[in-house]
């Protein structure tokens, strides 16, 4: 029999846990501060809500329509058409961002390590950032970490849903919250960290221009996890029973608070340590390390932050991993077991070249940037984006109105779901594609 979650929590805190990651606690607060702060903030959360939940919800009812892998989801909704490619493409592209996110995932390990030896107490900054490149551009010590960081997220996929993932993101994820908001609440109180605040609260519209909105729909993807199988995967777990919309709403509500969270963790403390915000993907491996060297108890904060950017991390590496091991166990025949060990040595490879590209590889450049920095961006600006495109299409365009509708309101028993169902389908059908649409362009030509 087909594993499945085992209750409405767990299913939330599963979808939960593949959203909040580094998306939240590395990449959302240094895009906030390049962008000049709340006013991307607001922009961002316009996004998430209008654009990204029903892309979202698409996936969902896509997964748990068909409650199968995501290749054989839009085969077979599609009655065996050629849409199943797209469902393959779904089935790739988290394989790719594993591999590289698996190298970061190995630098939150290296940096508990480090944090556990106490190795950040009073630091200069060219210390750290010195600590930091050597770091990453060394040959073993950042293979050693991704290695770890890949086995890890491997062994919880190889114990299943209910027990593995389901289990591991139930026990996480609350311990990740606490984790997070006591860092904030910490940072908060540093002398100085109003002017922190300010500049996540206080909106300038005049930093947001065409390519803002662009990068805060490309972090609003990747953050929700969207454009990938993912979420289509997880959901082909979910019990009929479960209600679509407010899960969803759940997932994307949580996700939000984790980035916000995460930008009051950070944001103040940068600020009360007179550090310029834009200090771009550095930010969490170089400066933070620094303020948690200056800083009274850093010496602790530091072990629970890295901790947190661990166990986020994991959260989601699981997910990427999921919808390809689903692929081969239904439609290949693979067991779960050799299903986990051939994917993990596909990504342990690309992963290495990403890892080596800093070091031994840099000289292979790729429109200007390093292997790394090409998976990263053809990822989360091309693939993710076509990847939802194809997907809000695939419901709008492909299925039909009444299944969508039979899916979303529980055959009509969600009087809620019912009534939203018209917007829903509108936002669908018309604004979710063009918005996506015109933001790509502008993304790549703008
Ligand atoms: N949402 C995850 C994060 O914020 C990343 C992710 C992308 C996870 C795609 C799964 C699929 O870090």
């Amino acid at each position: 029999m087909r594993d499945s979650f085992g209750s409405r929590f767990g299913a939330i805190v599963a979808m939960a846990g593949s959203a909040v990651g580094l998306g939240n606690l590395w990449r959302f607060p240094y895009l906030v501060g390049e962008n000049g702060g709340a006013a991307f903030i607001i922009v961002y959360i316009l996004l998430s809500f209008l654009i990204c939940l029903p892309i979202f919800i698409s996936e969902f009812v896509i997964g748990r329509r068909s409650q199968k892998n995501a290749y054989a989801a839009f085969r077979d909704l599609s009655g065996g058409s050629e849409w199943r490619w797209i469902g393959l493409f779904t089935v790739i592209v988290p394989l790719i961002v594993l591999s590289y996110y698996s190298v970061i995932g190995g630098w939150s390990v290296e940096y508990l390590l480090k944090s556990l030896s106490f190795s950040f107490s009073d630091a200069s900054r060219i210390t750290m950032n010195t600590m930091f490149t050597d770091f990453v551009s060394s040959t073993w010590a950042p293979l050693a970490t991704h290695t770890v960081f890949l086995l890890f997220t491997t062994l919880i996929v190889i114990v299943g849903i209910k027990d593995g993932i389901e289990k591991f993101s139930k026990v996480m994820m609350p311990l990740l919250f606490i984790i997070v908001v006591a860092i904030a609440i910490y940072s908060l109180m540093l002398p100085g960290a109003s002017a922190g605040v300010d500049y996540l609260f206080r909106p300038d519209f005049s930093k947001i221009d065409a390519k803002a909105c662009a990068s805060a729909l490309g972090q609003a993807f990747f953050s929700l996890s969207l454009g990938f199988g993912t979420i289509m995967t997880y959901a082909s777990y979910v019990s009929k029973g479960d209600n679509i919309m407010t899960q969803s709403a759940a997932t994307a509500i949580s996700d939000l608070m984790f980035a916000l969270i995460a930008g009051v963790a950070i944001m103040p403390a940068v600020f009360a340590f007179g550090i310029d915000p834009q200090a771009g993907p550095g930010l969490v491996f170089e400066t933070l390390p620094y303020i948690f060297g200056q800083m009274p108890a850093g010496g602790l904060i530091a072990i629970l932050f890295f901790a947190a950017l661990l166990v986020a991390a994991l959260t989601s590496s699981i997910s990427m991993l999921e919808v390809a091991v689903a692929y081969l166990v239904e439609e290949k025949k693979f067991s779960r077991v050799w299903a986990c060990i051939t994917l993990f040595v596909i990504c342990w490879i690309v992963g290495a070249l990403c890892s080596l590209s800093f070091g031994p590889l840099s000289h292979i450049r790729i429109n200007g940037g390093n292997l790394f920095d090409f998976f990263d961006s053809l990822s989360s600006n091309v693939l993710m984006t076509l990847g939802s495109l194809f997907t809000v299409l695939f419901v709008g365009w492909r299925l039909k109105r009444t299944d969508i509708y039979d899916e979303f309101t529980n055959g009509g028993t969600l009087s809620t779901n019912a009534r939203i169902f018209g917007v829903l389908w509108f936002l669908i059908r018309y604004i979710c594609p063009l918005a996506i649409i015109s933001i790509f362009l502008v993304g790549i030509f703008g």
